[in-house]
C-alpha cells in the first residue's frame, strides 16, 4: 500500500525504466565479449534477452505515458559506476560489467529470478523484479478504483509507441490507454523475464531466431546456458533442461577487464579515446530514446540504428590491451553530460562504414539537405541548403537505402541482409575506356 498517489505511481514506473535499463549494459558487454563466429547459441541468447528487455524498457515508458509521466533516460542516475546494485532492489548482489563467462551468467540469473509463490509484492528494495512489478499492478488497479481509470489514464496516446514504430525481438508491443492494457504491458515484462503464469519456464512466445520453437523465458534460458542443455517440452523448473547439448566455448571470449573505467587510461591514450566515443555515443542513443517516450516516437528506430555503431565500437575496445598482459579494454557505460557532448568530439570528426551496415559519422559533423540550382537549359550550377537536419553528435545514416527514418539508419539492413558489397568498376579510367 505504499503507492498511495498517481505521483507515487509515476515515480515507481519511472524506477522501472531505471530498472529495464540498468540489465542493458552488463548484457551488452556479456554479448559483445563472445568473439565472432563463437559462440552463436550463447550470442543468440543474450542478444534475445537484450532485445527484450529493450521491450520492456520501451512497455514501462508506454505505462509512465499513460499516466501522465515522463519517462526520462537522459541523466546520469541511468548510468550507475559498476559493479552496481540493480535500482531500488534489496541490494543482495552487485552487478558487474564483465565478460561472458559462468560467473557473469550466474548474476543474470539472479537478476532474472522468479519471484517465490509466497512472494509479497514490494514497491521497494524488492528482492525479485517480479515482486516489483506485482506492487505496481496492485497499485494500478487500486487507484483505477480509487479515482477512476479516466482519472488516472490522462496520458496523451500520440506519447505511445505503438506496433508501427516498434520492431524488436519476440513479445509484442502494447499500446496502453486503460487499466487492461497497463496490465496486459506489465504481464509481458513479467513472464519474459520469469514464465507463465511465474510457475513454466515458456513464456508465451516464440523464439526470436527459431519462430518454430516456444520461448524460453529470461531465467531459464540463463539456466540453458549454464547447464550447456536446452529446455524441452514436459520441462518444469523442478526439472531443469533434459533436452538438446547447448555446447558453450568459455574460451572463445576477448579477455575484457571487469568494470572499466576510461579514468583508468591518459587523456589522448588509445584505450581513452575509443572508450569516449564508445560514452557519447551510448549517452547520444539516451537522448534519443528520451526523445522516442516523449513525443518522437519515430527516434525510437533512429537509436537501433546507432546502436550498431555501439557494437562496434565495444569491439574495438576488446581488441586493445589494457596493459596488464592479460587482459583487454572494453565499454565503460559512462555518462556524458549533453553540454559536453558536442565540444569534446568537434575535432575527432570522421565517418566510418560498418561492414553490411550504416555510415557512423562522429564528432558532430552538421548534416544538410542540399538541391540542386539548374539553369533554364538544365544543367546544374550550384546547390543550395534547404534544411539543418537535427542530429546527435554521433549518429548513423543509412547505406542500404531502405531505412523508414531516411537518412538515418533504423537497422533495415540487418533485415533485408544487406551486404554493402562494392559493385563498381574501379579499374583505371583508361582501362574502362
Ligand atoms: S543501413 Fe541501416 S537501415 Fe540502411
Amino acid at each position: 500500500m505504499a503507492i498511495k498517489t498517481i505521483e507515487s505511481l509515476r515515480e515507481h514506473l519511472q524506477w522501472s525504466v531505471e530498472i529495464e535499463h540498468g540489465t542493458l549494459p552488463p548484457y551488452l558487454c556479456a554479448l559483445y565479449s563472445i568473439e565472432e563466429g563463437h559462440n552463436t547459441d550463447a550470442a543468440e541468447v543474450i542478444h534475445s534477452v537484450f532485445m527484450e528487455e529493450m521491450l520492456h524498457l520501451t512497455l514501462a515508458a508506454n505505462v509512465l505515458n499513460a499516466i501522465g509521466g515522463s519517462p526520462v533516460l537522459d541523466s546520469p542516475q541511468l548510468m550507475p559506476t559498476y559493479p552496481a546494485f540493480l535500482p531500488h532492489s534489496d541490494e543482495a548482489f552487485q552487478v558487474p560489467l564483465a565478460k561472458f563467462s559462468p560467473e557473469s551468467v550466474e548474476t543474470f540469473m539472479k537478476i532474472e529470478r522468479p519471484s517465490d509463490h509466497d512472494g509479497l509484492p514490494e514497491d521497494d528494495s524488492y528482492e525479485t523484479i517480479g515482486q516489483f512489478y506485482e506492487a505496481i499492478e496492485e497499485a494500478l488497479g487500486r487507484l483505477s478504483g480509487e479515482l477512476g481509470e479516466k482519472v488516472l489514464f490522462t496520458g496523451d496516446p500520440s506519447r505511445q509507441i505503438t506496433a508501427e514504430f516498434y520492431y524488436g525481438g519476440a513479445g509484442k508491443i502494447v499500446t496502453v490507454t486503460d487499466l487492461a492494457s497497463a496490465l496486459a504491458a506489465l504481464e509481458e515484462v513479467v513472464e519474459q523475464g520469469e514464465g507463465l503464469q511465474h510457475e513454466e519456464v515458456w513464456d508465451g512466445d516464440q523464439d526470436m531466431f527459431h519462430p518454430e520453437r516456444p520461448e524460453v523465458a529470461h531465467y531459464f534460458r540463463f539456466e540453458e546456458l549454464a547447464a550447456g542443455r536446452r529446455y524441452q517440452a514436459g520441462d518444469t523448473p523442478q526439472s531443469g533442461p533434459t533436452g538438446s547439448e547447448l555446447v558453450v566455448d568459455w574460451g572463445a571470449v576477448h579477455n575484457m577487464r571487469p568494470n572499466p573505467r576510461s579514468s583508468d587510461y591518459p587523456v589522448g591514450s588509445e584505450v581513452r579515446k575509443h572508450m569516449d566515443d564508445f560514452n557519447h555515443t551510448y549517452s547520444g542513443i539516451l537522448h534519443l530514446l528520451q526523445e522516442a517516450f516523449n513525443g518522437s516516437p519515430l527516434l525510437l528506430a533512429v537509436s537501433t540504428g546507432v546502436m550498431y555503431g555501439l557494437k562496434e565500437q565495444a569491439q574495438e575496445l576488446m581488441s586493445l590491451p589494457t596493459g596488464d598482459g592479460t587482459t583487454t579494454a572494453g565499454p565503460s557505460f559512462e555518462y556524458v553530460p549533453p553540454e559536453e557532448r558536442r565540444q569534446a568530439t568537434r575535432e575527432e570528426r570522421r565517418i566510418v562504414v560498418l561492414p553490411g551496415g550504416p555510415y557512423m559519422v562522429y564528432g558532430d559533423v552538421p548534416l544538410v539537405r542540399k538541391r540542386t540550382i539548374s539553369s533554364d537549359n538544365g544543367d546544374s550550377l550550384n546547390w543550395e541548403k534547404t534544411e539543418v537536419i537535427e542530429t546527435e553528435d554521433v549518429y548513423a545514416l543509412c547505406r542500404c537505402g531502405h531505412s523508414t527514418t531516411k537518412p538515418f539508419c533504423d537497422g533495415t539492413h540487418v533485415r533485408i541482409g544487406f551486404e554493402g558489397a562494392k559493385t563498381a568498376d574501379i579499374a583505371p579510367t583508361a582501362a574502362r575506356q
